[in-house]
Formats: structure tokens, C-alpha cells, sequence
């Protein structure tokens, strides 16, 4: 006799209707715009906007970043969403310091990345107040962007626009690194033979902030994990000082002052800090401190500046707000 007079269920059937689907149904289930509810914008680039958006199943909250095919396809920037999709999926698996990638979905007009939504913003608008940041603080976040590039590198990553706009904090004060779509995928072999068109192409399609930039990748030269160490160098400049190390009128002049390495220190300038950042502003890249190093980068984390840094326990990080 059926359960329900007019209803026959077969064993499968009746097994599949009381047992709940299994979490990954849930998890991997395709999503679109319609499961999240757009919000403020959170940032905004050359080819993308990113709004805060609520998951309307489960209340959280996370930054979507919503890039125009059109435009993409018109700017030729395709190849970069698709590196940045490729960056942040290898990076998955990083519990700390990298915006974690949830799941990318499309419309007939636009790309969806949806990331991790990084709470109490960038770094650089505490840099620009100052307020409490102080050397206590550059030392504990050098340490997390030191951490963040050993990461970085062991996952033969190179992220060529590390700049304070792209150093997020989460909820918790942690740093969060965003934009990858400059990135280099070192083993990739489509990165490894970039031959002179792409390195002038590169070059040309250059629209990060010319402050951070290094050297060798305005002279066209092989970029490789030390670009990120120059980067680090001019942000610990900027977190000690609230300057530029490379500052001028126009992009032109800031990009001749970092081909000369003319750059100057305040007086005030902590000591151990001015030599860890002469030993990262060095114009060859070879030669910059942890450049040569394996792993970890060893020879930074000797440097006298972090002599009171606990690598393996970094601890809570102090406040400043
Ligand atoms: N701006 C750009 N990306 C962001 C993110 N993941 N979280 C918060 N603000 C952002």
C-alpha cells in the first residue's frame, strides 16, 4: 500500500527525499548575481568595480568584484582576469595574508569574482592619518608582508604591484593582499617565455602606482621575486616616514628618480629600519636582501630590524586605531 493514496515512490526516491542533499551540493551549487544583494562600493580600478554584497542564503558578507566583459574584451584585458582567477585559486589553500576566492560566475555582460571581504579596509588610509601607527606597528605588518611573500614565493608567485591600496585588514587586523591581475605565475611556462612584444606590451599596459615600481621592470628586464622585495622596501619607507621613498611631479620624473636609486631619508628616520630599506632598495635585483635566499627569506629575518620578532608566534597585532 503507497504512504499516500496516488503517490509511489520507488526505495531510491524515498531515501533522496529524507536524507538532506550533502554539503557540497550547497558548496558547489552555481551561483549568480541574483543569491547576493549588492551594497556600497567597496573599490574601484581601471577595469573593475567591487561592491560589498550579502549572501541572501547565508547573511555573509563578502566583496564582489565585477568586471565588464565588454570592456575587458574592447582593452584587450582578458589575460589578466584570467591570471588573477589562476593567482587566487593556487592561493586557495593559504589560510593567512591572501583574500580568499569563494567562486566566479557570469552574465551575458559581466564577471563576477567573489572574494573575501576584507573589514577594516586599506592600509594606505592609516598610513595618510598616521594617528597611532608607529614603529611598533611598521614592524608587526613588515613582518605579516615578509610572511605574506615567503607565501608568496613558495608558491612560485611574483605579485609586481604590492603597494598599500592592495594591503587589506581583515576583521581581525590582519593584512588581506588583493589585485593579482598583474601577477606573475613563475612556472607557468606561457609567463616564463615572455618574449619582447609582451615585455613592451607589458610595459605599455603599465596603471599601477609608479611609486612602487621597480627598476628592472622599467628597464624591461626579467621581473622575479625581488620586485616584490623593492615594493616591500618602498612600503616600509612609507610605513616609518608616512612619505614616498620616490616622489616628483610627474610619473616620468618618479620613474627616473627609481632608475637612479635618488632617494633620501628624514632625519628622524629609525636606524634599523633606514638599513633594512637601503638593503631592499638596491637597483640590482639580485643583490637586494633575501633576493639569493631558499624558503624562507632567512637573511630578512635575521635583519637586526625584526631581532625581537618570533617567526614562528607573531602574535596578536598591536593596536593602532
Ligand atoms: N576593495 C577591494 N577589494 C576588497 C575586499 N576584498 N574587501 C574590502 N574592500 C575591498
Amino acid at each position: 500500500m503507497d504512504a499516500v493514496p496516488g503517490v509511489h515512490l520507488r526505495v531510491g526516491q524515498l531515501h533522496s527525499m529524507m536524507t538532506p542533499p550533502p554539503p557540497s551540493d550547497e558548496a558547489t551549487r552555481k551561483r549568480s548575481a541574483s543569491d547576493f544583494v549588492f551594497g556600497k562600493v567597496i573599490g574601484e580600478g581601471s577595469f573593475s568595480t567591487v561592491y560589498l554584497a550579502k549572501d541572501i542564503h547565508t547573511n555573509k558578507e563578502f566583496a564582489i568584484k565585477v568586471l565588464e566583459k565588454r570592456h575587458m574584451i574592447r582593452e584587450k584585458k582578458m589575460e589578466y582576469v584570467l591570471r588573477e582567477k589562476k593567482v587566487l585559486q593556487i592561493l586557495s589553500g593559504c589560510p593567512n595574508y591572501f583574500v580568499k576566492l569563494y567562486c566566479t560566475f557570469q552574465d551575458t555582460e559581466r564577471l563576477y569574482f567573489v572574494l573575501t571581504y576584507a573589514k577594516n579596509g586599506e592600509l594606505l588610509s592609516f598610513l595618510n592619518k598616521k594617528g597611532l601607527w608607529n614603529i611598533e606597528c611598521t614592524k608587526y605588518y613588515a613582518t605579516e608582508l615578509v610572511l605574506a611573500l615567503e607565501e608568496l614565493k613558495f608558491k612560485e608567485i611574483v605579485h609586481r604591484d604590492l603597494k598599500p591600496e592592495n594591503i587589506l585588514f581583515d576583521e581581525n587586523w590582519h593584512i588581506l593582499l588583493i589585485d593579482f591581475g598583474s601577477a606573475k605565475i613563475v612556472s607557468s611556462n606561457e609567463d616564463k617565455i615572455e618574449n619582447e612584444d609582451e615585455t613592451k606590451k607589458r610595459k605599455n599596459s603599465f596603471v599601477g602606482t609608479a611609486q612602487y615600481v621597480s627598476p628592472e621592470l622599467l628597464k624591461n628586464t626579467e621581473t622575479g621575486y625581488a620586485s616584490d622585495l623593492w615594493a616591500l622596501g618602498c612600503i616600509i619607507y612609507q610605513m616609518v616616514s608616512g612619505l614616498h621613498p620616490f616622489h616628483a611631479g610627474s610619473e616620468y620624473l618618479i620613474f627616473q628618480k627609481i632608475l637612479k636609486l635618488e632617494y633620501e631619508f628624514p632625519e628622524n628616520f629609525d636606524k634599523t629600519a633606514k638599513d633594512l630599506v637601503e638593503k631592499l632598495l638596491v637597483l640590482n635585483p639580485d643583490k637586494r636582501l633575501g633576493a639569493t635566499d631558499i624558503k624562507p627569506y632567512s637573511s630578512i629575518r635575521q635583519h637586526e630590524f625584526f631581532s625581537d620578532i618570533d617567526w614562528d608566534n607573531i602574535g596578536p597585532p598591536p593596536k593602532f586605531i
